[in-house]
């Protein structure tokens, strides 16, 4: 129920029914089970059972493919983003401290340089997209974290692991390097 607050209200609408469905479908299965125990045929329950979790099944499907929840947003960045060394700029030219936004190719990717060492993350919140360049960055040292603009969600720095949601999945990470002073990134490979 949490997480539920975190939805937009027509997810909240449809997810509250979507639950409510399942709830009765099970109530129709434990009936017919029970009538079943007593010698009678259950079929009725049965039915309506298989019926009613029909329709929570359909809501289930509208949640998931139309109204997006729990997609990941960021899940084709795999795929997009550049296997090669991409340069994003001097390093001299980065803030201290305060994640600022560069392309790499086709993709933008949020950059933060602490002290000497320098963190290149998709900028692309799972969530919903949110730009995680407009985040703030909490914590210190291996505990630090970006917080996404929109609902929240916080993602370790050092390896874009998930560490409070919305968000469900992990914010994917690139390689870095610095040549000649120049920054450079590329996908890092699946752990
Ligand atoms: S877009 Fe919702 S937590 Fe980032």
């Amino acid at each position: 129920m949490g997480r539920l607050v975190h939805l937009d209200p027509d997810q909240q609408r449809v997810g509250l029914v979507h639950a409510a469905t399942n709830v009765v479908a099970v109530s129709c299965y434990a009936g017919a089970l029970a009538q079943r125990a007593k010698g009678r045929s259950g079929r009725l329950l049965s039915l309506a059972g298989l019926a009613i979790s029909s329709v929570g099944a359909t809501l289930g499907g509208h949640l998931a493919y139309h109204q997006a929840l729990g997609a990941n947003h960021a899940d084709r960045v795999g795929d997009l983003g550049p296997a090669d060394w991409r340069p994003l700029g001097r390093v001299a030219d980065l803030p201290d401290g305060t994640p600022v936004r560069r392309d790499a190719g086709e993709m933008s990717v949020f950059v933060l340089r602490r002290g000497t060492h320098v963190t290149v993350l998709a900028d692309r919140c799972p969530h919903l997209s949110a730009p995680l360049s407009d985040g703030q960055v909490v914590g210190t040292d291996g505990d630090a974290c970006v917080v996404c603009p929109w609902h929240g969600s916080e993602f370790r720095l050092d390896d874009g692991a998930v560490v409070h949601g919305p968000a469900t999945a992990a914010l994917p990470r690139f390689e870095v390097r610095v040549r000649d002073g120049q920054v450079q990134a590329r996908l890092g490979s699946p752990d």
